[in-house]
């Protein structure tokens, strides 16, 4: 980003009352019975991310908006629809300065067009395509996500977002808002494995998901558009099957990063180009 364009949306967050630093309790996830207390600051955040970061926490300042209330949705419905165990179904979510640093290094490094598609399978509360879409002017930014009082949550989420009317101004060029799309819906229902409209950047927080759901995920991963690329938590993609065929995922870098329970890899993946 410019410095305009950096100046472009200091003058656009500064509509907001900025927050000096948040801290998040990391509760555990559904396959842990550890819990830490995390503090987070912006001072080991680059200047973008933390003012990023303050902008997000103006948006979701509420404590029906914090992931702690979506896991809670998360845990209730799961009890109420009689499936408290079922370990894909567990909830968690990347914090969002961490969806920052790796959106960061998909412009910066790997190089990301303006506008683009932004996907969430297992999308929760939202927060995930939220906090991509300030660090990323993409167009359409769709999430789908299996239970339905989350789904009801992003959706909740979606409002106080148009509430606060936010633009993502770039490089002088005009401003744009992202249409936001929740579908309540199961991944592996979604028609020939393939996603329409194309991802550009699919994200999927697959640490708890079984082999049968998590190989769905990788269908639908090769069959996206070459270039496409995918932020795996904790489960890479295979870059070769069971037959030792490569799949044409490849993988570009994988960086711990902090989730809403603790540390995990993520893995940022792309789809080879057809030549390479
Ligand atoms: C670990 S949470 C991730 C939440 C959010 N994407 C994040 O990373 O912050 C995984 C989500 O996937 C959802 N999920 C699990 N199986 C699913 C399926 N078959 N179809 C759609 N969503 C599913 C869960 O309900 C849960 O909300």
């Amino acid at each position: 980003m410019s410095a305009a364009g950096l100046a472009d949306l200091f003058s656009l967050y500064s509509a907001f009352p900025l927050l000096a630093s948040a801290s998040f309790s990391a509760d555990s996830p559904a396959s842990s019975g550890s819990s830490t207390s995390l503090s987070l600051t912006t001072d080991s955040l680059s200047t973008e991310p933390a003012l990023l970061l303050k902008a997000f926490s103006s948006i979701f300042s509420d404590n029906e908006s914090s992931w702690e209330a979506a896991q809670t949705i998360s845990r209730n419905a799961r009890e109420e629809i009689g499936l408290p165990n079922t370990a894909s179904l567990g909830y968690g979510e990347i914090l969002p300065e961490s969806v920052f640093t790796i959106m960061c290094e998909i412009k910066d490094v790997h190089g990301l067009e303006r506008g683009g598609v932004v996907y969430d399978l297992g999308s929760g509360s939202g927060r995930v395509l939220f906090a991509a879409c300030l660090a990323h002017d993409f167009r359409l930014s769709k999430g789908i996500e299996f239970i339905e009082s989350l789904h009801n949550a992003a959706l909740r989420n979606k409002n106080r977002w148009e509430e606060h009317d936010v633009v993502t101004p770039e490089e002088g060029g005009p401003v744009d808002r992202v249409e936001f799309d929740f579908l309540k819906g199961d991944i592996t229902k979604i028609t020939s494995r393939a996603l329409s409209p194309a991802p550009t950047v699919l994200f999927c927080h697959a640490t708890l998901f079984d082999d049968d759901l998590f190989d769905c995920v990788q269908v639908i991963s090769e069959n996206c558009n070459p270039g496409t690329f995918f932020v795996m938590i904790t489960k890479p993609l295979r870059t070769v099957n069971s037959t030792g065929m490569v799949t044409g995922i490849e993988t570009l870098s994988y960086k711990q990063y902090r989730m809403s329970w603790g540390h995990t890899t993520v893995y940022l993946q792309r789809r080879m180009k057809t030549n390479e």
